[in-house]
C-alpha cells in the first residue's frame, strides 16, 4: 500500500526532450521518451501529490489524475515551468533540454543547393531552467532536483553539476543511444547538497522515481 506522504504537496515534473527547430520541417532533438519523467509524475499522483507535467514531445498517454502541459521547445518549457514552480513544493527536472538552439529559424524549407557545401548551423545559447529555478526559489523550503545525463565521468561529472546548477538533489543516470533512453529501466546515483549519495540499482524507472519521492519528503517534512 503506498502512503500518501504527498498529500496536500505540489510537485511539477518535466518530461520528454526539447526540439529546436530549423525550419518548418527540421529539428534539433535529442532521444528522451519521456518514460522517466512519467513514472515519477505518476508515483506522485500516487503518494498524494498534486502533480502538473511538463511534456515536451512525448507520445505518452496523459497520466490519469494529472495536469498535463505539452510543449515543444526550452523557451516554451521555461515558461511552463516557471508558471507551474510558482506555487509548488518540488520541482524535478527529468526533461532533456537542449543547451542551444539555431540562431535563425528559416521560414521556408532550406533548400539543398547543387555545387554547394552546406552552410554551417550557427547555434545560440538557451536559458538553464534547472539553475535558474534553483536560484530563484518561489518559496522557502521548495525542493528542486534535476536530473545528469551523462555519458563517461559519469559521478564526476554529476558532481560538478551539482555544485553548477545549486539543486537539492541531482539523480545521475548513464546514458548512450540505447542506453536508458526510451528504455523501461534505468539505474542512477542521487546525489544531494548535503553530501549524501543514495545508489539505486537497476530496475524499473518507477523504481527510482519512488527514490526520488522519498527523499523530497524527507526534506519537506
Ligand atoms: O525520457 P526517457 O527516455 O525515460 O530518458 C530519461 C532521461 C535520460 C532523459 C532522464 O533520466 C534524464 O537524465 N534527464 C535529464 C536530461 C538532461 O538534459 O540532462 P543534462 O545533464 O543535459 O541537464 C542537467 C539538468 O539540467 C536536467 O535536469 C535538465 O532538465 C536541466 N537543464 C538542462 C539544460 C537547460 N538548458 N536547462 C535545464 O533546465
Amino acid at each position: 500500500v503506498t502512503e500518501p506522504d504527498l498529500a496536500g504537496r505540489h510537485v511539477v515534473v518535466s518530461a520528454g526532450g526539447t526540439r529546436e527547430p530549423l525550419d518548418p520541417v527540421r529539428f534539433l532533438g535529442n532521444r528522451s521518451s519521456g518514460k522517466q519523467g512519467y513514472a515519477l509524475a505518476r508515483t506522485a499522483a500516487a503518494r498524494g501529490a498534486r502533480v502538473t507535467l511538463i511534456a515536451a514531445n512525448t507520445a505518452l498517454p496523459d497520466p490519469a489524475g494529472v495536469d498535463v502541459v505539452r510543449v515543444g521547445t526550452a523557451v516554451e518549457l521555461r515558461e511552463a515551468v516557471l508558471r507551474a514552480a510558482a506555487g509548488a513544493d518540488a520541482v524535478v527536472m527529468a526533461a532533456a533540454v537542449a543547451d542551444f538552439r539555431p540562431a535563425v529559424y528559416a521560414a521556408g524549407k532550406i533548400k539543398k543547393k547543387d555545387d554547394q557545401d552546406p552552410e554551417p548551423i550557427a547555434l545560440v545559447r538557451n536559458p538553464d531552467i534547472l539553475a535558474e529555478v534553483a536560484a530563484g526559489r518561489a518559496r522557502p523550503g521548495q525542493v528542486v532536483v534535476g536530473f545528469a545525463a551523462e555519458t563517461d565521468d559519469v559521478l564526476a561529472n554529476g558532481r560538478a553539476k551539482l555544485k553548477r546548477k545549486g539543486c537539492d538533489l541531482l539523480v545521475v543516470n548513464e546514458v548512450g543511444e540505447r542506453k536508458t533512453f526510451g528504455a523501461e529501466e534505468n539505474e542512477a546515483v542521487v546525489l544531494g547538497a548535503d553530501g549524501s549519495e543514495t545508489p539505486v540499482p537497476h530496475g524499473p524507472k518507477e523504481a527510482l522515481a519512488e527514490t526520488v519521492w522519498d527523499l523530497v519528503a524527507d526534506r519537506l517534512r
